[in-house]
């Protein structure tokens, strides 16, 4: 059992020599939570076996489902992989670092650890200065899944992490809230057409724009497939409550009306809606997820948000959607998973 430290570091002035004392952590083989442009990161050195073996019981993640490699430099991509495919080179030069993860063929330098003995390898330069500074310290590429307990919403915000792995790990860095909210997206290089196997921040648009090339994963167009990438199929990014997500024109009249009786039935409700239609939830527990014209609000907010409700002992979620294309395809997916698929559009039917 650790006393959990929180270090917090400033993206715009960043203590070199903390970071440097930080890694130690990492060199000796512990976990430390990270910040990144997506999610908070659970941390370890990933080319020991031990180290990323703990980071599966820590986040009591099923042993089936991979990890990814974090690095700081496209130098340190050479020793992880087999070969790198053209596109993803350009994929690399456009999107790197970002919240882009590409797929290729593991070198044997990766230990199965960390690929679940997969011939394949997860790799990804994240955005945060931060974190790129302290991969170079720790002078490996970092393991990385989000720093949340297994099917839990993913943290977006050092407190989150706190609340998830207190005692567990020595030390979170807390580099303040992360900007785009959810996880990255994950893309197949080693197939002739890249498939996308978790949609992110980058939309299928955007990998398209660069390679011409580039198409879903079966799972990720209908559900009742069975997804490529293990980490898919599991439950996740769940609060206690039981979330509702509705899209559609009558969706805020009926999302008022079903609080309402939810709330006539004893039931703690709360209602997540766009802060245009906030007014309207005056005398209900309600949370804004920023203005409707602006997706990122909602996707930096979402996980916060669900796990407030947590906090707040909350029964019943009631939730606007959104429309199921572009970077609104990214969120939907999440929402699918986080509400075991209790999407509705109301104006006929299920949204599947
Ligand atoms: O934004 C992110 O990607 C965050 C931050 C911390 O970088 N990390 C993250 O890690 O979301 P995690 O472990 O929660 O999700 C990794 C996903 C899982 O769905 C996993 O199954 C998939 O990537 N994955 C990892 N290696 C894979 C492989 N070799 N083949 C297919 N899928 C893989
Ligand atoms: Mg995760």
């Amino acid at each position: 059992m650790y006393s959990t430290k929180i270090y917090k570091i400033d993206e715009n002035n960043i203590d070199y020599n903390l970071l440097k004392n930080i890694s130690k952590y990492i060199k000796d083989g512990k976990l430390v939570a990270i910040p990144t442009e997506t999610v908070y990161g659970l941390a370890c050195d990933g080319l020991n076996y031990e180290a990323t073996k703990e980071v599966f019981r820590v986040k009591n993640r099923p042993f089936d489902n991979p990890l990814i490699l974090h690095i700081s430099n496209i130098k340190q991509l050479y020793n992880l992989v087999e070969y790198i495919p053209k596109d993803a080179y350009k994929l690399a030069e456009t999107f790197w670092p970002g919240p882009l993860t590409m797929i290729f063929k593991k070198s044997k330098l990766v230990p199965d650890t960390v690929t679940c003995g997969l011939d394949t390898v997860a790799i990804r330069m994240p955005k945060s200065k931060i974190t790129r500074a302290f991969i170079d310290f720790c002078n490996t590429p970092l393991a990385a899944p989000s720093a949340n307990l297994s099917t839990k919403p993913s943290p977006t915000n050092a407190s989150d992490v706190y609340d998830d792995l207190n005692k567990k790990i020595p030390v979170i860095i807390d580099g303040g809230s992360c900007d785009i909210g959810i996880e990255s997206t994950v893309v197949d290089m080693t197939e002739k057409i890249p498939i996308i196997l978790r949609p992110g921040f980058f939309t299928i648009e955007d990998i398209r724009s660069i390679i011409n090339k580039g198409k879903y994963d079966d799972s990720i167009i209908n559900s009742e497939k069975i997804p490529k990438s293990p980490g898919q199929k599991y439950k996740h990014y769940a609060p206690n409550a039981e979330i509702n997500v509705y899209i559609g024109n009558d969706s805020i009249s009926k999302i008022k009306e079903l609080s309402y009786r939810d709330m006539k039935l004893g039931k703690k409700v709360c209602v997540l809606v766009f802060f245009e239609y906030m007014d309207e939830f005056k005398n209900i527990n309600s949370k804004s997820l920023g203005k409707q014209d602006n997706l990122i609000e909602m996707s930096k907010s979402m996980f916060r948000l669900f796990r407030e409700c947590d906090r707040e002992n909350i029964d019943v979620i009631y939730m606007q959607g959104i429309d199921d294309v572009g970077f609104g395809k990214s969120i939907m997916n999440r929402l699918k998973k986080s509400s075991c698929g209790r999407v509705f559009n109301i104006d006929g039917g299920k949204n599947e």
